[in-house]
């Protein structure tokens, strides 16, 4: 695609206090970019202002207080973030838990509260985002799915099918939109070292955050349809993987 973001524009960013969503705001930070950095924490989003303007000087970082869970607060906050702002241009749904537990064990809780951040909270995100993308005629939606989400690995069901869910949500909005111009980028990374898989006895092809961060940045500024990240190895594992009898996967736990 030819268009690319440009630094002067504002990035909405969810789950931000930690992980990916930190990365990405140090590295979209430094770049000069405007960001509203949203997650439940809201002392660890204050301390990473604090980090993006005394790197580089960028003083236009809000953050908020959000739990993606709230629908109705996903809709106050996004919208008074881009009247704090002055326009909001990029909105990267990011915030996401995991939940490892065999079929046996796992409790409807569990695979509950998964959805209700990994899927519905996300697509309050998206909902939100497209309606003023929309009134404004145009703007960027980032998705961040899961190379899990290609496939239902083991004790992960409802991770991988929430992450499923989300890639194929922003499939459809793709389709819908064509080339309009609201933007739908969808992101799989594969293993990028942080606190949701720090406790893994494998991580295969585990890159640091900086780098994910680094990655995951250049390819919202390129607006790129879909990606691994990074894109290799995962590019062309995600395809062998697709093809993969479901024995073969459970190899995998
Ligand atoms: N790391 C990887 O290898 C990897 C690979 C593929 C996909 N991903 C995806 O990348 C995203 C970020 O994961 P991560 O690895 O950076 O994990 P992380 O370090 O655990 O960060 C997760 C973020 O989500 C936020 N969050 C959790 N529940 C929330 C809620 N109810 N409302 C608002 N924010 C919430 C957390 O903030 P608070 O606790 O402050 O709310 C935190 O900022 C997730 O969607 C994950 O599925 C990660």
């Amino acid at each position: 695609m030819s268009r690319t973001h440009t630094p002067s524009q504002s990035v909405f960013i969810t789950g931000a206090s930690s992980g990916l969503g930190r990365g990405l705001a140090l590295e979209l930070g430094r770049k000069s970019y405007r960001l509203a950095l949203t997650a439940r924490r809201l002392d660890a989003l204050e301390e990473l202002a604090r980090e993006i303007r005394n790197q580089s000087g960028n003083e236009n970082v809000i953050v908020r207080k959000l739990d993606v869970t709230d629908s109705q607060a996903v809709w106050d906050v996004f919208h008074e973030c881009a009247h704090a702002l002055g326009g909001i241009d990029i909105v990267v749904v990011n915030a996401g838990i995991a939940s490892r537990a065999a079929a046996r064990t796992r409790t409807f809780h569990q695979a509950e509260q998964v959805f209700q951040v990994n899927v519905l909270g996300a697509v309050a995100t998206i909902e939100a985002a497209m309606s003023y993308f929309t009134e404004r005629g145009h703007g960027h939606i980032v998705g961040i799915s899961s190379v899990a989400g290609l496939r239902g690995l083991p004790r992960s069901a409802p991770y991988s099918a929430s992450k499923a869910a989300l890639a194929v949500y922003l499939e459809s909005l793709q389709a819908e939109l064509g080339r309009s111009d609201i933007d739908v980028t969808i992101l799989y990374p594969g293993f990028i070292d942080t606190a949701m898989n720090r406790d893994l006895p494998r991580r295969p092809f585990v890159i640091s955050l900086e780098r994910g961060s680094r990655i995951l940045a250049r390819k919202i500024e390129r607006r790129v349809r879909s990606s691994t990240v990074p894109t290799i190895p995962w590019g062309i594992l995600s395809r062998v993987f697709k093809l993969l009898p479901t024995r073969f996967l459970s190899g995998l736990r």
